[in-house]
């Protein structure tokens, strides 16, 4: 009887340190199941035993031993399947993570407000041109006006190449007109992005690289009435419905008559004070008339053509469409500045 109540203490001891046993090497678990399961194991040793055991105590023998076994089998899987799924961790990542997000990168404000242009003027039938940064004299000036010692010219500071100072890098997309005309026939409806240089010194206001959109619409009997309401119509689309446009007439040698155009922008702040110069209206862009000498230049007889130019800054647009205080801003490829730009565009 009492040899009956020690054994049933001694597997009591067994199951305790059966739950206590941690490992996580295999030899170490293969030690622990031979020490228990295996054939000279404690096990073996309890079943071995079973004989002996007073006759009223061999069910509670016989439950505390199947308890031994079966938690001393479970410790040996539940260890074997912790270190198996540790090492498919190494292998393959954490599995049951969820897939690695993926970053979505942000627009320039530059392109943002580029692509926006395009797309209002697409739906109005307007194809995209692009032509070459480094321009020659025939195409960035003089075909439009600016013949040699036109004083005009000395609106647009020119970075010329040093070689040959017939070219230049563009000092405005109005080169692509030229091209433009030259190389299709009317009727033509197209807009020109892209990146222009002026020697001007950088400041918040000015840069010597910035971008602009040209547009371009050749037809018959095509009028300033023409050119208004489609202006009108870009203003609304790109600032709201509510927008007010005014033609200012201005000087462009290529245009005739000229205009700039702006929109009313309110007199809401004072900052809206000192951008408008206390008149509520912000100038956005150059337009007019194409003079007929510039059709001809490009090969485009004026008795039977007409139509009308446009060039707006696209830096410009997207400081009022942004508030963006400072052009250099777009240059210097700060990730804060760039990450707060987000569209579909
Ligand atoms: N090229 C002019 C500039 O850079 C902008 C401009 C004005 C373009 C009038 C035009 C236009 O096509 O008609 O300042």
């Amino acid at each position: 009887m009492q040899a009956t109540e020690n054994i049933l203490e001694k597997i009591e001891e067994f199951i305790k340190q059966v739950e206590a046993f941690k490992s996580t090497k295999l030899d170490e678990i293969e030690a622990f199941r031979i020490q228990f399961l295996g054939k000279k194991g404690h096990l073996a040793d309890l079943f071995a035993q079973f004989k002996n055991v007073d006759a009223s105590q061999k069910k509670i023998f016989g439950q505390k031993v199947n308890q031994l076994k079966n938690s001393a089998q479970d410790k040996v899987n539940e260890l074997k399947l912790a270190i198996e799924n540790s090492s498919s961790a190494t292998e393959y990542g954490d599995l049951t993570k969820s897939a690695t997000p993926f970053e979505v990168g942000s627009r320039h404000p530059i392109s943002l407000i580029k692509n926006e242009i395009i797309d209002i003027f697409s739906r109005i039938g307007y194809s995209v041109s692009e032509e070459r940064e480094i321009e020659d004299d025939w195409h960035n000036f003089t075909a439009l006006n600016l013949p040699e010692e036109h004083p005009a010219r000395d609106m647009q500071d020119t970075f010329f190449v040093q070689t040959n100072p017939d070219y230049m890098l563009r000092t405005h997309t109005s080169s692509v007109q030229v091209r433009y005309m030259e190389a299709n026939k009317p009727p033509i409806r197209t807009i020109s992005p892209g990146r222009v240089f002026r020697n001007e010194a950088i400041s918040s206001r000015s840069h010597c690289i910035f971008h602009q959109v040209e547009g371009l619409y050749i037809d018959k009997n095509v009028s300033f009435a023409d050119l208004k309401q489609t202006l009108l119509h870009f203003a609304k689309e790109m600032f709201g419905e509510e927008t007010k446009i005014r033609l200012r007439p201005s000087y462009f040698p290529f245009t005739e008559p000229s205009a700039e155009m702006d929109v009313y922008w309110g007199l809401n702040s004072e900052v809206d004070y000192r951008m408008t110069k206390g008149t509520g209206w912000l100038e956005i862009l150059g337009c007019g008339m194409v003079d007929p000498e510039v059709l001809e230049n490009c090969g485009i007889d004026p008795n039977e053509y007409s139509g009308f130019a446009f060039g707006m800054g696209i830096e410009r647009m997207a400081l009022l469409k942004y508030n963006i205080p400072d052009i250099r801003m777009y240059f210097e490829n700060d990730v804060r500045f760039l990450s707060q730009f987000q569209s579909a565009l």
